[in-house]
């Protein structure tokens, strides 16, 4: 019965019963069971893969292009994860990994650290492309992964994972429960809006202008081109001690993004960042958004 309705469903986002089985019985990594896919499943990937490719001849930077044509995935089929890590792992080493739904911080970012990539394996439904609150398939290899094949973004994020145990080994020494609580939740939320206004908004000045590096923004049919093009959005040159104090909203276009030179500025900022953590600069950043949840402050505190 459970197959039955499994292969009617498929692995559609929010509609998965192997998803829901997984996290029932908290199995965070898991294996993409290929064969669960359906064919409304497939024709999602495929209407997805096909409306992007002239948007990201225009507006993605030239690290994404020649990494999603390293990856050789097919236009009309969802990928198998187990193909795209051929592609992938002899560039940079990464390896995209099937989860089967959210990461807690400091798991996400020790991922990243062993050059794996928390990914989703759920894909959104065929007639509802454009909005979607949560990541899919789509977002992680179609977004992601490309970015995955440059070794100098690969070590980015590395450098990120190392920012995680940095943060989890400052704050074992804070003995006060409360004050503990209260820097590590301030550290989280500095790291997630950093990781939110370059890995998934980030734009970079190029020699060829203005382009998109951000997954957020190349899995996004709409907001690849508006991020560019309208004059409604603020485009600063990134500033740390800005994006740390930035709150921002998930459910609509970005109206303030920051953009980077190059991977090695990008680089050098999570090494800043890393050292104004060391120095306490990161405990007290402003309140707001992005909530820090109980998940997220206990996988730091049993790191
Ligand atoms: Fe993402």
């Amino acid at each position: 019965m459970a197959q039955l309705t499994d292969s009617i469903s498929g692995l559609t986002t929010t509609q998965a019963p192997f998803i829901e089985e997984a996290q029932a019985h908290g199995q965070l990594y898991i294996q993409q069971p290929y064969g669960l896919y359906n064919d409304e499943n497939h024709e999602a990937w495929r209407r997805l893969f096909a409306r992007m490719q002239d948007r990201w001849q225009k507006y993605a930077n030239e690290h994404f292009l020649k990494g999603i044509e390293c990856l050789c995935l097919d236009p009309n089929k969802v990928p198998k994860l187990s193909d795209v890590n051929e592609f992938l792992c002899p560039l940079t080493g990464f390896q995209a990994k099937a989860v089967s739904g959210y990461v807690p911080a400091f798991l996400f970012f020790d991922c990243l650290r062993n050059r794996e990539f928390p990914t989703t394996i759920t894909i959104r439904r065929s007639d509802r492309l454009d909005y979607l609150p949560e990541p899919d398939i789509f977002h992680d290899i179609a977004g992601h992964v490309p970015m995955h094949t440059d070794p100098a973004f690969a070590d980015t994020l590395v450098r990120f994972g190392d920012c995680a145990h940095t943060a989890a080994d400052l704050v074992k020494s804070i003995s006060d429960e409360g004050e503990r609580t209260h820097v590590l939740a301030s550290i989280i939320r500095a790291m997630a809006r950093f990781f939110w206004f370059t890995i998934e908004f980030g734009l970079m000045n190029s020699k060829d202008g203005m382009k998109v590096y951000g997954s957020g923004l190349l899995s996004s049919y709409g907001e690849i081109a508006h991020c560019i093009e309208s004059p409604l959005v603020q485009r600063f040159p990134i500033q740390l001690e800005w994006v740390i104090n930035q709150g921002f909203e998930i459910d609509k276009y970005q109206p303030l993004l920051f953009y980077v030179d190059s991977f090695d500025h990008l680089f050098s900022l999570v090494d800043e960042l890393e050292k104004w953590m060391k120095a306490g600069k990161l405990d007290n950043v402003a309140p707001g958004e992005p909530l820090v949840s109980e998940a997220d402050l206990a996988s730091f505190l049993r790191a």
